[in-house]
């Protein structure tokens, strides 16, 4: 398996271009079932999580043409069994989508329950209660999620727990059912806007998607169009952080600075300056870094996406910061790897109180999840010597070319396998 080997202990600088979002682009594949045309789209990571939710429409029945690697026509039009591949749904999270695509269209889905990051229970009960809503009725049998209905028939619904999968997962199911559904207590990441401008680019009529209610009026027919996702906010968060928590001085490039608005307060607070242009952020950090608190919320609060780079940032910090993450059950789950690296981290339920060193030191550790692995990446550039970074596969899941980006700003990453590694150790 691929690790990353970093010389770190040297500050970033210079430019670097944000990809298209993840979590736009995830939802945005599995929506192009809901096209009655071939679509095109553009700015799509490329990135394993995309790959895997192209096969699984390829392997459904979609003829999938890659014009260049950030850009492909998706025709839906040759599926008909609505069953996604087992093994191909279990290592994704954004496979839950294929249920309200698939059931918008077909009536009918069976879809395995959804994998991705480990970081607790994750489950779908907010989800079955939207297409409950809408007049499905599920079963799960045999570790597939069945989801049948003769007709989808707009609702009001209000969800329990603020979510964007429920969310993103009650629009495409409702996009193409009669009448009116509204979607109370909707989740607004820019996700969910994003996903909202695809389908009423095509024809759907989706009403206030960004806010916490959403209206849908049902339409019959979704034309193809050309869409270009919309710049990964996560990923332009990480830069933004490790410009910062590398003293350095960072242009981040193409990406929506309304978006990173809870992320620039955060690092302005530490001592950071940020920079807002129409379409960069400039970060640079020319003093000490100070201590905070962070609490993660749904959008527009600091994004539970973001806890584990920003709390790397503060293990070396002035003093001491409090970050409490109680989004998922398991999200600190790095902490004991930047303990391998010297940072001083207690976590006791959903908070960890970080005691800032003076600098971390390198070593092996593991990444236990996506943001998890990029986080243990800037801790890799922080500390002097050399740490290398095992399970990238996670971190590849979401970050296009991570390792070039990085070294066109200055770091000193190297991809290695097993062997490389044995070789130059001798
Ligand atoms: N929840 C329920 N019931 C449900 C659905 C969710 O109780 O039916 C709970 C969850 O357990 C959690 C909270 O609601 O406590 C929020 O979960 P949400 O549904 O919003 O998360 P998700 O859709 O599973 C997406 C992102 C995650 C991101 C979260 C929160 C995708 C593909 N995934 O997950 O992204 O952390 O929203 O913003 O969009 C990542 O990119 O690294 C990642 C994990």
């Amino acid at each position: 398996m691929d690790k990353f080997v970093i010389n770190g202990g040297k500050p970033l600088h210079g430019e670097v271009s944000i990809s298209g979002a993840k979590n736009a682009a995830v939802a945005i594949v599995a929506a192009t079932i809901l096209a009655d045309e071939p679509v095109v789209l553009e700015n799509v990571p490329e990135i394993s999580d995309i790959s895997i939710c192209l096969k699984i429409l390829y392997e459904m029945g979609a003829s999938i043409k890659i014009i260049d690697k950030n850009t492909m026509r998706i025709d839906t039009r040759g599926i008909s069994d609505p069953v996604v591949p087992y093994e191909l749904a279990r290592s994704i999270r954004a496979s839950s989508y294929f249920m309200g695509t698939l059931l918008g269209r077909f009536k009918r889905a069976d879809v395995p329950p959804p994998g991705g990051c480990d970081l607790g229970d994750r489950p779908i009960d907010q989800h079955l209660k939207a297409f409950s809503a809408l007049g499905a009725k599920h079963s799960i049998d045999g570790g597939i999620v069945s989801l049948r209905a003769d007709e989808l028939i707009g609702n009001t619904f209000f969800f329990d727990k603020c979510t964007v999968g429920g969310t993103i997962n009650a629009i495409c199911a409702s996009v193409k059912a009669k009448g009116l559904t509204v979607i109370e207590n909707a989740a607004k990441e820019p996700h969910i806007v994003d996903l909202a401008n695809f389908l009423n680019s095509m024809g759907a009529n989706i009403m206030g998607a960004g806010t916490d209610v959403i209206k849908v009026r049902g339409v019959d027919f979704l034309k193809g169009i050309t869409y270009t996702v919309i710049p990964d906010q996560i990923e332009a968060g990480t830069y933004m952080v490790a410009a910062a928590a590398t003293k350095g001085n960072v242009w981040i490039k193409n990406v929506i600075p309304k978006h990173l608005e809870s992320i620039t307060a955060k690092l302005r607070a530490v001592g950071a300056t940020v920079e807002e242009f129409d379409e960069s952020v400039h970060v640079y950090v020319d003093g000490p870094l100070l201590k905070t608190t962070v609490k993660t919320l749904p959008h527009p609060g600091f994004p539970t996406d973001m806890q584990p780079q920003f709390s790397t940032l503060l293990t070396s910090a002035e003093g001491t910061s409090i970050v409490t993450d109680d989004i998922f059950d398991n999200r600190f789950r790095y902490v004991s790897e930047l303990r391998r690296m010297g940072a001083e981290i207690t976590v006791e339920g959903t908070t960890a109180v970080i005691q800032g060193v003076e600098k971390l030191t390198g070593a092996t550790v593991r990444a236990t999840d996506l943001r998890a692995g990029t986080a243990l990446v800037i801790a890799g550039l922080m500390a002097s010597g050399t740490t290398v970074v095992e399970n990238i596969f996670h971190i590849e899941r979401g970050y296009e070319n991570i390792d070039a980006k990085l070294n066109s700003i200055g770091a000193d990453i190297k991809r290695m396998s097993d062997y490389d590694i044995t070789r130059k150790i001798g």
